[in-house]
């Protein structure tokens, strides 16, 4: 067969590895864009790994965001945790008070409706979803204040959801946090 021997074999064998990896990057790429898909819609579908619930309901009464579990504290494992709820239409604490480069786990949920925290000049942007628990993790660089405003809208007096978050050197912090278990620094 002259296609086998003839000056052009060559070629038409050039021709098949060259269809033939084509072909593979095209099935690479399928495969890749069908992963990506999996996982998106997979991931939009599905809970979160570790989702935390907490009943709207029943958080003034019972559990981790009752009044008096609120405001900033020192576990015992040392780590400082900031409990707080978004109501309509403030937060509680309205002034949550952390030490200066210090890991911060800030744990928040909403009392009605769904609200948004963000604060200003970080990376803390979240909705507070009734029901769930926001479980965030923070370390502010320098002392200063942020603002805290709701970002998400939530009824007539939205605009008026706003908190504040005061960043202190930590002796400061300590020595606030020395005359009590929980603090915040609402006047
Ligand atoms: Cu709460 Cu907007």
């Amino acid at each position: 067969m002259s296609s086998e021997t003839g000056p052009h074999h060559g070629e038409a064998v050039a021709a098949r590895i060259e269809r033939r990896w084509a072909a593979l990057s095209i099935v690479i790429v399928g495969v890749l864009v069908g992963m990506a898909t999996f996982i998106g819609i997979h991931q939009a579908t599905m809970p979160q790994g570790r989702v935390e619930l907490a009943n709207p309901r029943t958080l003034h009464l019972s559990g981790e965001f009752i009044e008096s579990n609120l405001g900033t504290s020192v576990e015992a494992d040392g780590s400082v945790v900031v409990r707080a709820v978004g109501q309509q239409y403030s937060f509680t604490p309205q002034c949550i008070v952390v030490p200066v480069d210090t890991p911060v786990n800030l744990r928040t949920t909403s009392a009605d409706v769904v609200h948004g925290l963000l604060i200003e000049g970080t990376n803390i942007n979240t909705m507070l979803v009734p029901g769930y628990i926001a479980d965030l993790q923070i370390r502010f660089k320098k002392p200063g204040e942020h603002v805290m405003p709701c970002q998400e809208f939530c009824g007539i007096g939205h605009q008026g959801m706003w908190g504040k978050v005061k960043v202190v050197e930590k002796d400061a912090f300590a020595k606030l946090m020395a005359s009590r278990r929980r603090i915040s620094c609402v006047e």
